[in-house]
């Protein structure tokens, strides 16, 4: 029997994980579920704890479900742990969002300066929880959803004494789907070779069935099929763009290829509507006052509004193919150890792996292809920077990492906007 920690039990993506765990109880025997939260998130984790509780008496599941703030009790005996916390809560995501637009820069949660403070504030609590996982349940797979993930993943790896880490994310998992409906294809047959980075990743070869597609889903997405989850403007792709690059690019990518359009977009819907944490914050609302209603037994509808959406399938394939030895590929956050032969050993790639009883199996990528050679090998210095700040707290390697990141990189501006998210952080920043 399995059991199973959700860190972060009380955000409102839980009912996803719940539902997915119900739904796979045949051939993955979950058995117990402990949802854990901090003292700031109790109300939150009692109306998802008993949401949860009723989603599982409806399904007539065979799980034992609690929750708790003592976050060392629930981890005795967990097989495995998942990471879904956000250090700071939307508040703090607002501030990630609105200081960089104000400065002239991108905000964005996971991307340029917002998301290297997420990675700031968020790097010493998942290295904490996973020094934690070592030491009380040494055999669990740590399966961290926790932005940015692919920091994150790579941080815990190098600085955490705990080795089975890995990151997921639910942008390859949605974007085999969205082409699954754009080839009309049911998704079993549909293969994508995924390689870069979190929230940078790039689909190198679609194949179906043994065939290349590749062309198909471009000529598709010149089209105007578009798969931007919710929280994502899709501005669409030119044809010179497509044509050219010969891969499917992410959603994220407008951040880095379309900068000043996606800002020009950024600032009005800032003006309409405030930014994103400030919109999910209202979806949030409405969602919790659903999950209040004692005869709510389901997963609502509105959790489709998230850009997380599915977010769970992922995680609960993952699990289910590590528990059953299965074998089956999944695109994943893990060690590259040579599978990228231009990255470091020690560096987290997204890219597919063969999922195993003893992790993921990274399959090979060789060199990365010329275009986008450059790129990548710059975000990973950054990220290496950002990881390196976020241990060290140091100004300097902070001012290094804003400097190396091609969204921020404007020399004598960097300053500024550091002193603004230093002190709008403060309280969640120890390390600086
Ligand atoms: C995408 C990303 C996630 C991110 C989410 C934000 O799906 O892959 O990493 O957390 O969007 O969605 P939200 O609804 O919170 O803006
Ligand atoms: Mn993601
Ligand atoms: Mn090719």
């Amino acid at each position: 029997a399995v059991k199973v920690v959700i860190i972060g039990g009380g955000s409102s993506y839980t009912p996803e994980i719940i539902e997915g765990l119900i739904d796979r109880q045949a051939s993955f025997p979950v058995r117990e579920i402990v949802l854990v939260d901090i003292e700031e998130g109790r109300e939150k984790l009692e109306i998802v704890g008993r949401l949860a509780q009723r989603m599982i008496e409806k399904a007539n599941a065979e799980i034992t479900l609690s929750w708790t703030l003592d976050r060392r009790a629930a981890l005795v005996g967990a097989d495995f742990v998942s990471t879904q916390i956000r250090v700071g809560g939307l508040k703090a995501r607002a501030l990630d969002e609105r200081i960089p637009l104000k400065h002239g820069f991108i905000g964005q949660e996971t991307n340029g300066a917002g998301g290297l403070f997420k990675a700031f504030r968020t790097i010493p609590v998942l290295i904490d929880l996973a020094n934690e996982v070592a030491e009380i349940c040494p055999d669990a797979w740590l399966v961290n959803f926790t932005n940015p993930a692919g920091i994150v993943t790579e941080a815990v790896l190098k600085h955490s004494s705990h080795k089975k880490v890995i990151g997921v994310c639910n942008i390859p998992f949605n974007m085999r789907n969205s082409v699954a409906e754009i080839l009309e294809t049911p998704v079993e047959r549909v293969a994508i070779e995924f390689i870069g980075l979190n929230h940078f990743v790039f689909g190198r070869h679609v194949w179906v069935d043994g065939v290349d597609r590749t062309r198909d889903v471009l000529a598709s997405l010149n089209a105007g099929n578009d798969y931007s989850p919710a929280n994502i403007v899709g501005l669409g792709w030119s044809e010179s763009f497509l044509s050219s690059l010969g891969m499917l690019p992410n959603p994220y990518h407008q951040y880095y290829f379309q900068t000043k359009d996606v800002l020009k977009k950024d600032l009005e819907a800032y003006e309409q509507n405030g930014t994103r944490a400030e919109v999910v914050q209202q979806v949030e609302a409405q969602l919790f006052e659903k999950y209040k209603d004692v005869d709510l037994a389901v997963k609502p509808e509105e959790l489709e509004k998230r850009g997380g959406a599915y977010y769970s399938d992922a995680a609960c394939n993952l699990m289910d193919s590590i528990h059953n030895d299965r074998g089956d590929i999944q695109t994943v956050n893990t060690l590259n150890n040579g599978t990228i032969r231009d990255l470091p050993e020690d560096a987290v790639i997204e890219v597919n792996a063969v999922i195993t009883k003893s992790g993921p199996r990274p399959i090979s990528i060789g060199a990365l292809p010329l275009p986008i050679r450059g790129l990548i090998t710059n975000l990973k210095t950054f990220e290496q920077l950002a990881i390196q700040a976020a241990v060290s707290g140091s100004y300097e390697d902070a001012y290094l990492a804003c400097l190396m990141n091609p969204l921020i990189q404007d020399e004598k501006r960097i300053d500024p906007l550091l002193k603004d998210l230093f002190t709008a952080h403060e309280a969640y920043l120890p390390q600086f």
